[in-house]
């Protein structure tokens, strides 16, 4: 399943979607082998399709694509790509990714898996199916690879601030605050799947799943439209067809309770995600307004000096020494590196033959708590996770 040159250590790279999320990906792939553990691997970037054409073109002219083109078959026909990426508008996963699975190749994919619970455990079973053995499925959830909110996750995990009482995530985007902002496909429920909550609020469940645990009821969920209709750039108008925000009460973990909001309409947050959890024996708090720092309150000291304590990442963090240009703390990284973060871990199962820490599997069931807040929402009761039982 990877390219026989050098050995098995070329791995040669198609991407499907060309947008703004795949032009991520593409970056991530760039800069791949400056991780340790893939030293002396060539990662080639092979085929990049889109339906625009141009894009395509761009795309690989300024990432360094050998190919491009808008022709999704022909990519998975070249039987020297290894593995795909797949960045495209949500209603386009289920058809796209079960032509990848059966292609055999290695896939990592955009979240959300598809555009609800059923496509995405129609999506695990066909990557579980066992023609596919050997070959990694994989769902790129960016930003449990910021080295603050790996951080973040370590300290609850080593129990530095205690079992876990309550929580709190955010995840506010403005870019839909202001009526003018154009109609795309994100407004619109049948290519989307939803609004907000599958778009932004997806990133904070998976946040709260990545460093509280599974999450297992919705106890209670709203959505709101505030702006019902929107011009596309032509001037016609369409209606809003989804969540322009959403608020969510839930239960994660061992019984914690905690809220989530998520907004594309939040006016002077361009784009912000936060997670804040208390322990009993104290808090530790990520927030991308603060992307290389973790806070960190551990109860019980000195009661003059009493307060939480601002720790800056660097390389003994995850997600930090083999991204960074400078190995060394303070420096920082961006979201841009989170990109190769995910990749570098795609890549690395792929050279290991281990299964992803976010196979398809797993995306599956927690796109089953999207479900869950639907169901809240209109029947105004919990919703439990299939599989979880909430303590
Ligand atoms: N992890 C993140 O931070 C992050 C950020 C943005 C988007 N995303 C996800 O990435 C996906 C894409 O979002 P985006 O913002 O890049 O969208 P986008 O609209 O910028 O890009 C999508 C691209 O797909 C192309 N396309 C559509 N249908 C196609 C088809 N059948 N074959 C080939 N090309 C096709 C479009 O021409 C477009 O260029 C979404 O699922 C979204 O949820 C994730």
């Amino acid at each position: 399943m990877v390219s026989e040159t050098d050995g098995g250590r070329t791995v040669r790279v198609g991407l499907i979607g060309a947008g703004m999320a795949g032009q991520a990906h593409a970056f991530g792939y760039r800069n791949a082998s400056m991780g340790d553990a893939l030293r002396g691997v060539t990662v080639e970037l092979a085929h990049v399709v889109d339906a625009v054409a141009p894009l395509a073109q761009d795309v690989a002219e300024r990432y360094g694509f050998r190919r491009w083109g808008t022709s999704v078959d022909e990519l998975l026909a070249d039987p020297s790509i290894d593995a795909v990426s797949v960045a495209l508008p949500n209603n386009q996963h289920l058809d796209v990714l079960a032509r990848v699975l059966a292609s055999g190749k290695h896939v990592l994919t955009e979240k959300p898996l598809g555009l609800d619970g059923d496509q995405a455990a129609r999506l695990a079973e066909l990557a579980a199916a066992p023609e596919r053995a050997g070959a990694v499925d994989a769902v790129g959830f960016s930003y449990r690879r910021l080295p603050g909110l790996a951080a973040l996750r370590t300290a609850v995990a080593d129990g530095v601030i205690g079992a876990i009482r309550h929580f709190e995530t955010t995840y506010y985007c403005h870019h839909a605050a202001d009526a003018a902002d154009p109609f795309t496909w994100r407004f619109d429920r049948a290519a989307s799947g939803g609004g907000a909550l599958i778009d932004l609020g997806l990133h904070a469940i998976d946040a709260v799943e990545f460093a509280v645990g599974p999450i297992a009821e919705v106890a209670a969920a709203r959505f709101a439209t505030v702006i019902p209709e929107r011009m596309d750039r032509d001037g016609t108008p369409h209606p809003v067809t989804n969540d322009d925000m959403a608020a969510l009460l839930l239960v994660a973990g061992d019984g914690a309770l905690g809220t989530l909001q998520a907004s594309r309409v939040a006016h002077s947050t361009p784009n912000s995600l936060s997670i804040r959890v208390f322990g009993e024996r104290g808090m530790a708090s990520f927030s991308t307004e603060d992307l290389n720092a973790l806070w960190l309150h551990e109860a019980g000291g000195d009661a003059r000096f009493d307060g939480p304590r601002r720790i800056i990442t660097g390389p003994l963090h995850g997600a930090y020494a083999d991204v960074s240009s400078f190995r060394s703390r303070g420096v920082g990284t961006g979201y841009g590196e989170a990109f190769i973060a995910q990749v570098q871990a795609f890549l690395g199962c792929i050279l290991t033959g281990t299964p992803s820490e976010t196979p398809f599997a797993a995306a599956a069931r927690t796109m089953r708590v999207l479900d869950a807040a639907g169901e809240a929402a209109a029947t105004g009761a919990a919703a439990r996770i299939p599989g979880e039982s909430a303590a």
